[in-house]
């Protein structure tokens, strides 16, 4: 086993975020999919999902390359019935994620759990019926909250609750914030909501309000230069702030590869044209695709978008006009 690839930043790969499907049973206002668009669609499973080997494989594959790391997401990731025999199959030294909107957990948790899954997100933007309906177009609150449930006492802790913090959300981040104080096994992460990827820029708010109040709440706030998050502890409860938009930092620390459920790789969230089809998934394929995405990664904020003397983002000429890659 080699150390891990380093793109022409230095950005070490060390993590691969897997959309398994992109299936949903909800239909959350603020989704993005992956950056790849509407969401919804059948339920029923699709043929151009990666199968078992195919994933397994990949895995394998960039285990090679120090890959230390694999978040499974989707869509809905629960949606796929192969998801343990998946995750058993994940080389044993991988770190095992998933993000997930909780409703399925509740007698499949403890299987993820000794299948190998060692912790999971789960998506969670209110505390209240009502508004969690609205905002996800569902009405499964209290399967969610189930769901977060039997994923602690699963031992799939600690349990992050992403929560995107946005116009409908807001107002509620406090709440949040009391909810995982204390030693309950949960976390909370502040997801800064990604205009670009669902056009409705109105429900954009000022993640900085929510940094400056979080600091005074704090009783401790732990700040890494190498990292892409800051970490808040308030009364016991740990609080991550996810906040990517415009920022340079974050990008510059990114070590992530995203795999698309059709099987591309992609190594930009915010980027659809950098799409990169392992083909037939051999080997082979997977690993000369897998080496050149990373070759070919910049960071988004400061090199693939750079700031015009108006203070705005716009793509650097030197990537307009290239081909789309397939
Ligand atoms: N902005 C920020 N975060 C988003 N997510 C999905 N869409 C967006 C968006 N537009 C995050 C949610 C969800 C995870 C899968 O992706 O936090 O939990």
């Amino acid at each position: 086993m080699s150390g891990p690839l380093a793109d022409d930043f230095g950005r070490e790969v060390t993590g691969v975020r897997i959309s398994l499907t992109d299936r949903c049973n909800f239909d959350c206002v603020y989704c993005h999919n992956e950056g790849l668009g509407d969401t919804r669609g059948p339920m029923d499973p699709q043929d151009d999902e990666m199968d078992t080997d195919d994933v397994v494989r990949f895995l394998e594959v960039v285990a090679e390359y120090g890959v230390e790391k694999v978040k499974f997401t989707g869509g809905e990731p629960m949606l796929r019935d192969d998801l343990e025999e998946i995750i058993r199959r994940t080389p044993d030294h991988m770190e095992v994620s998933m993000t997930t909107n909780g409703t399925f957990l509740p007698g499949r948790a403890e299987d993820l759990k000794e299948a190998g899954l060692d912790r999971v997100n789960v998506s969670q933007d209110a505390l209240d019926p009502d508004e969690f309906a609205e905002i996800t177009k569902s009405g499964a609150y209290d399967e969610v909250l189930k769901g977060v449930e039997a994923a602690v006492d699963a031992g799939l802790d600690p349990v992050k609750l992403n929560m995107v913090v946005f116009k409908h959300t807001a107002g509620y981040v406090d709440e949040m914030v009391d909810h995982v104080a204390g030693d309950n096994g949960l976390q909370l992460q502040l997801i800064q909501y990604m205009p670009e990827l669902t056009g409705r820029p109105e429900w954009n708010i000022d993640i900085q309000r929510v940094h400056d109040w979080l600091a005074e709440e704090a009783d401790r706030v732990e700040t890494r230069e190498m990292h892409d998050r800051k970490r808040y502890w308030v009364d016991g409860g740990m609080v991550e702030i996810v906040d990517p938009v415009e920022n340079e930092e974050f990008c510059a620390n990114c070590g992530r590869v995203r795999v698309t459920h059709e099987g591309y790789l992609k190594g930009c969230l915010n980027r659809n044209d950098d799409l990169q089809s392992m083909g037939e998934m051999t080997r082979e394929e997977i690993a000369e695709t897998f080496e050149d995405v990373v070759a070919n990664r910049v960071p988004y904020y400061g090199e693939y978008m750079v700031e015009n003397d108006d203070g705005e983002y716009e793509i650097n000429e030197k990537y307009l006009g290239t081909p789309t890659a397939d």
